[in-house]
């Protein structure tokens, strides 16, 4: 099927509202199904979790997404654990379960069950079924495939419709991801099922690319794994710089920066360069164990993937870097105190998954360090302490964090971190940024910033 790009529709010309079922009620089912609420389809969600369908019910957002309570309010969006009597109905089905790494491998348990669940319940005339989780390119037309013609005891292509969505969002800015997408890509089994799913997304102003069901898998991971080494590729002149003294890397890279070849396609300069930023390191749900699925996936077939093996360990080895460089500024680490600002992955998220800031506390600790610890979000705070059960001690807030300690480590780019005042009470004023959150910031005299990609120079005791 050739690639076909669709022209943008105007924002606000909502076509006559398609029932659609959204299986899985995570960050992509929930924010998925409530975007295509909010531009008039009619959505049921459904989730084998009988609290979260519950809590949906009552009108609870299970997690913590901007902008999603806002969108979810006024129950807009029907939720049940009752798949069949979902998908009854639906013209549209979107599979929106989490396909997680097991040992290195892509975990398809929750995907199987979810499409033998629909398979069975498939009536109607012509429904489509649609993948949106992240799946290695195949799945969708043979496992998935299979399952739902067996299940259903009907053909794709004459009985319904199969097609592969994937999903872009990103954590923290998911909702306007959403509803702002650079671009949808649709992978459809045949014409039919391409009309039927490019009729649910007229109401979004972006470029349709329509594909097949392979090309449509690998441009997820392609994505990712884009980024994710863009990221690694940094982090590795981050830690070159952090060795040598007198070379900042945010200056290196403003000069690489201004290259045109990294431009945003308006022009601006929003492109790849977001990605060219040194840190502490990806995590979250997707890169991590994206990478690893595709590097498995690759090597089943004979193919080595070193670029993304490379980019994985780059990441791996990094906030075992980021604590090496705050020990040479403090002159060894072990028995000091040192506070951990941010602890879900991102901003805007509470989502623990693969979170670097919860891998520093980690490292900290097996160094012999008193941890302290901070997130802004109150569920992370007390996801943290369950899981550390006193080993570190998280506070209300981050002034508490950080008083009395020898250095803190800003990990996550919370907007709330930004402050003059936020080496107020530390014995010794070492702040090493993680994110860039204070770029710009006059700090106190006597606050030392350690910034990353440059080389830290040891501070003085007190
Ligand atoms: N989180 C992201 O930022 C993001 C972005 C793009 C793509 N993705 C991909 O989207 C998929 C979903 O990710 P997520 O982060 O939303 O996952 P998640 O783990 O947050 O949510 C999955 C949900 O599916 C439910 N579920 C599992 N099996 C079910 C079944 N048989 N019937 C009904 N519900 C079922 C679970 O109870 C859970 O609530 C994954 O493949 C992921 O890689 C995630």
């Amino acid at each position: 099927m050739p690639i076909q790009r669709n022209q943008p529709s105007p924002v606000g010309e909502h076509p006559a509202g398609m029932a659609v079922a959204v299986i899985g009620t995570g960050y992509v089912g929930l924010v998925t199904a409530a975007c295509l609420a909010a531009v008039g389809h009619r959505i049921t969600c459904v989730d084998r979790d009988r609290d979260r369908v519950a809590a949906l019910a009552r009108g609870e957002v299970p997690f913590h997404e901007d902008g999603l309570t806002a969108l979810l309010a006024g129950g807009r969006v029907a939720a049940t654990t009752d798949t069949a009597s979902a998908v009854a109905t639906a013209e549209v089905v979107l599979i929106c379960v989490g396909t997680p790494d097991r040992d290195g491998a892509i975990d398809l348990t929750a995907l199987e069950a979810a499409a033998a669940e629909v398979g069975r319940s498939l009536t109607g005339e012509f429904p489509v079924v649609a993948v949106k989780s992240t799946v290695v390119p195949g799945t969708t037309d043979t496992l998935v495939r299979r399952i739902l013609e067996q299940e259903s005891d009907r053909l794709a292509g004459r009985d319904f419709g199969l097609a592969m969505n994937p999903e872009f969002l990103s954590q923290g800015s998911a909702v306007a991801d959403f509803m702002m997408p650079d671009r949808i890509v649709l992978g459809a089994f045949d014409q039919r099922t391409a009309a039927v799913m490019a009729r649910l997304y007229r109401p979004f102003p972006a470029p349709l690319l329509t594909m097949g069901l392979r090309e449509a898998e690998m441009v997820k991971y392609a994505a990712n794994a884009l980024q994710a080494t863009l990221i690694s590729f940094t982090n590795q002149f981050a830690a070159l710089c952090e060795a040598i003294p007198r070379i900042d890397l945010a200056r290196v890279m403003e000069a690489v920066h201004l290259d045109r070849m990294l431009d945003g396609p308006d022009g601006g300069r929003a492109g790849a360069t977001r990605f060219l930023k040194g840190g502490i390191g990806f995590g979250g749900s997707c890169f991590p164990k994206d990478l690893a699925a595709l590097s498995w996936w690759a090597r089943r077939r004979g193919i080595e993937l070193p670029l993304i093996d490379a980019a994985q360990a780059i990441n791996t080895r990094r906030p075992t870097q980021v604590v090496e460089l705050l020990a040479q500024a403090l002159g060894g680490i072990c028995q000091k105190r040192v506070a951990v600002l941010g602890l879900a992955f991102k901003p805007g998220t509470d989502d623990l998954r693969e979170s670097p800031g919860l891998k520093l506390v980690g490292r900290l600790l097996a160094r012999g360090v008193e941890v302290t610890a901070h997130d802004p979000l109150p569920e992370v705070r007390q996801r943290v302490r369950a899981m550390h059960r006193g080993a570190v001690l998280v506070t209300e807030t981050a002034a508490q964090a950080v008083a009395g300690t020898d250095a803190a480590i800003l990990a996550t780019a919370w907007p709330d971190y930004r402050r003059h005042d936020l080496a107020n009470g530390m014995r010794r004023p070492v702040l090493l940024d993680g994110r860039g959150v204070l770029d710009g910031l006059e700090m106190p005299d006597g606050v030392t910033l350690l910034r990353i990609g440059t080389y830290a120079p040891t501070t003085e005791e007190p």
